[in-house]
């Protein structure tokens, strides 16, 4: 099998409450978004790179990778003001390729490439499918502050990327969103809008997104583990 990715990692990272993009930030020893490239790089199914990155942090990044020698990174692509505006110019700057693209978080680095490759095998037979866990907590929806109900946790997932498509559905998705002025929340909602089906497939709780300062005790933590052989 063999796909490409897109890596949004233009983002400001004002939840992380560091004095720089959490891309930056360091994990035993190595930047976050090195972690994150680096199981792509790794990956013999992953053919090639996108990644989407702040105008102003351009130089920086591209001066950091190259003292990595990746081999797979396509030209950076400078992003947009939210996710969505990142990912679509990620998404048309691999036009006309056909073939399954994966869209994955810059802040997420620890997929394991047995998901990854999961999700890939459950895109190319069904067009769209997302990584998930099932959700731990009890869910209430509330207004006011006041519980007005107890959604059924059975059915509950918490999505995750990355998101696998056939590259021209999710560009007709994005397109689409354009057209209508629509925001989503992540690149699935896009495709679901259109009414095509997404496939779930089951995640591990590992593949945590990094986005406020507590998440970096879990990521050290994660590491520690891995280190330990698990
Ligand atoms: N992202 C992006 N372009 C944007 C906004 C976000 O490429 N305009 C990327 C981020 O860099 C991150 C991923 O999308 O890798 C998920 O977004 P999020 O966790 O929200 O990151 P930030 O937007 O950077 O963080 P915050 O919302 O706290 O500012
Ligand atoms: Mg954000």
């Amino acid at each position: 099998m063999e796909y490409k990715v897109v890596v949004p990692a233009a983002g400001q990272g004002k939840r992380m409450k560091a004095e720089k993009n959490k891309q930056f930030i360091t994990l035993d020893d190595d930047p976050v978004i090195v972690h994150t490239l680096a199981i792509f790089e790794k990956d013999h199914w992953c053919k090639e790179i996108i990644i989407v990155v702040n105008e102003k942090e351009i130089e920086e990044m591209k001066a950091l990778l190259d003292s990595y020698h990746f081999t797979k990174i396509l030209p950076l692509v400078p992003g947009g003001k939210e996710r969505q505006d990142s990912v679509y110019k990620g998404l048309k700057a691999l036009d006309n390729q056909g073939g399954i693209t994966l869209v994955h978080d810059g802040a997420r680095p620890f997929v394991s490439i047995e998901r990854v490759h999961d999700l890939v095998e459950k895109t190319a037979s069904t067009g769209a499918s997302v990584l998930g866990v099932k959700v731990k907590d009890t869910v209430k929806r509330g207004a006011e502050m006041i519980v007005k109900d107890t959604v059924p946790r059975e059915n509950l997932w918490a999505i995750q990327t990355p998101q696998g498509f056939h590259h021209e559905l999710v560009v007709r998705a994005y397109e689409d969103a354009l057209e209508k002025n629509h925001q989503g929340t992540d690149d699935s909602s896009l495709v679901e809008f259109t009414g095509q089906e997404v496939h779930i497939v089951e995640g591990e709780y590992d593949n945590i997104k990094l986005t406020t300062p507590e998440d970096l005790i879990i990521a050290k933590a994660i590491l520690e583990k891995r280190k330990g052989g698990d």
